[in-house]
């Protein structure tokens, strides 16, 4: 969509249902396929549109295929045409962060301002940015070609 278009970001400081997207985040991560780690995350990602999307660590028994829980939610809300990411809630046993290859997909179509939570299975949470995350990230904006 031209920028011209485009509907402006809402606010990074504007206030969302954070208690629903971390119990959507919690509940997603029920459902990770994660046989070999045993480490099950689950995400949730609010869109610019209000919509949320889940996903869970999918992984495979040829280890590299495996899918982070971050990127599933992330290509669930892109692929139905919602690549504008507001927040995200990341679920896991001990509230661990995102790997550095999810902050780079969540910098893509977060930004910065992206809101970040990390919920652990106490339900305790650290809320943080993707700035903090992924300081001076490699974006589109970067991407720019030589006549
Ligand atoms: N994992 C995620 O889902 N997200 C992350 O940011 C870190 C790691 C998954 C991948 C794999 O299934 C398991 O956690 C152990 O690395």
């Amino acid at each position: 969509m031209p920028a011209k278009t485009r509907k402006p970001d809402i606010p990074a400081t504007a206030e969302f249902d954070r208690r629903a997207l971390i119990a959507a985040a919690r509940a997603a991560r029920k459902r990770a396929y994660a046989p070999y780690s045993r480490y099950r995350v689950g995400a949730a990602v609010l869109t610019q549109d209000g919509a949320v999307f889940t996903g869970c660590n999918v992984e495979n028994a040829a280890y590299p295929a495996c899918i982070c829980a971050e990127q599933t939610a992330t290509v669930k809300a892109v692929s139905e045409g919602q690549p504008r990411l507001r927040a995200v809630a990341i679920a896991t046993s001990n509230g661990g962060s995102p790997c550095g290859m999810c902050r780079q997909v969540l910098n893509e179509f977060g930004g910065p301002d992206l809101v970040v939570m990390l919920v652990d299975n106490r339900g305790r949470v650290r809320q943080t940015t993707l700035r903090k995350l992924l300081p001076d990230a490699f974006g589109p904006e970067n991407l720019v070609v030589e006549e």
